[in-house]
């Protein structure tokens, strides 16, 4: 049977039974949906966000509109690493293998400040938290090859910057972290592509365009959080429309070779000239890791990867 992913660029009849995904910030928008379609093409899903409440609403809207029953809770809160690697913990407890993970999860206009992890907030939960998430997973899902990531990723990274020295500094508008980080993700996936070549672990970026969700709920101004929620709502694609993309990238075989790129509307898509800078996305690499504390028995690098250290 195939399976029309309601729109016509990114179909294909993939299945997914046993396989295992992950997708985070799952509880509502285009999460929720990609929850769906992956539960409707038979995987185990494990959705992952903050809200235990809106955890198992989503899983009861998951299994009636899906009919898989097959569906997972698991909470976690990007403002904290510990919580982080707690979710990391409880996959290589709980799961045998893990074939997809869409790391979804994004917030804007949160409060300019410091995490206690010392890290900026809009930073930590746009970028370092998924950063950390995939690090952590990434011996599961090498043994579960072929297997795919999927970095939700925004337009904004065309306005977007990282300078290494500032990028956790306080004081700047909501938008520049917001656009720095997801550019963060987009050369995240670059540099993560190069070091596990052969792996049989694909990964790769994406921009959703904008989504008809209430992404600006967490703005204190009333009047532009009505304004902006009012303009994604206007102009703002389906959601339905724009999980299509994540699933495509996570499952289509015509994507295969194509590890490593940047993605819109099921195609290859433009991405920004910071990611074709190799000194940077290697910087963005290691400083990535020292920031959010790798390990040395988390360091996967140390132990698969002696030739790049
Ligand atoms: N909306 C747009 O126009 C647009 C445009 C380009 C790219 N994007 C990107 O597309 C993705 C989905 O956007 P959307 O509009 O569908 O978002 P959404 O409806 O606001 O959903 C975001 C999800 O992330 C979760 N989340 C937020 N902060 C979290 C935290 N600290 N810890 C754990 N989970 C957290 C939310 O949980 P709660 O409900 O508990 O907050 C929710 O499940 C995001 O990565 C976003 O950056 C969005």
């Amino acid at each position: 049977m195939r399976v029309l992913d309601d729109f016509i660029e990114c179909e294909n009849d993939v299945h997914l039974d046993g396989r295992v995904a992950l997708v985070t910030g799952a509880t509502s928008g285009s999460g929720l949906e990609t929850a769906k379609k992956l539960a409707k093409r038979g995987a185990r899903v494990i959705i992952a966000s903050r809200s235990s409440a809106k955890l198992s609403d989503a899983k009861a809207e998951i299994i009636k509109s899906s009919g898989n029953e097959n569906i997972v809770t698991r909470t976690v809160d990007y403002e904290s690493l510990k919580s982080v690697r707690n979710l990391a913990h409880e996959m290589y407890l709980f799961e045998t293998r893990l074939d997809i993970l869409i790391n979804n999860v994004g917030a804007i206009a949160l409060e300019d400040r410091l995490t206690s992890d010392n890290l900026h907030l809009m930073m930590q939960v746009n970028y370092f938290g998924a950063f950390l998430l995939t690090f952590l997973l990434y011996p599961l899902m090498k043994s579960s090859a072929p297997s795919r990531i999927v970095n939700v990723s925004s337009l904004a990274i065309l306005l977007g910057y990282i300078d290494l020295d500032h990028v956790n500094d306080v004081g700047f508008p909501t938008f520049t972290y917001y656009a720095n980080a997801k550019l963060a993700s987009v050369l995240f996936t670059v540099e993560m592509n190069k070091r596990i070549q052969g792996s049989g672990v694909n990964v790769y970026s994406m921009d959703p365009g904008l989504i008809k969700s209430k992404f600006f709920r967490h703005s204190n101004n009333t009047f532009w959080r009505s304004f902006l929620n009012g303009v994604l709502m206007l102009f703002g694609r389906d959601p339905v429309r724009t999980a299509a993309m994540p699933v495509f990238l996570a499952i289509d075989p015509g994507v295969s070779n194509a590890s490593g790129k940047h993605f819109r509307d099921c195609a290859e898509f433009y991405s920004s000239w910071f990611a074709h800078d190799p000194v940077l996305t290697k910087r963005l690499w290691d400083e990535s890791k020292r920031l959010v504390g790798i390990t040395p028995e988390e360091d996967w690098e140390l132990h698969l990867r002696p030739t790049l250290a």
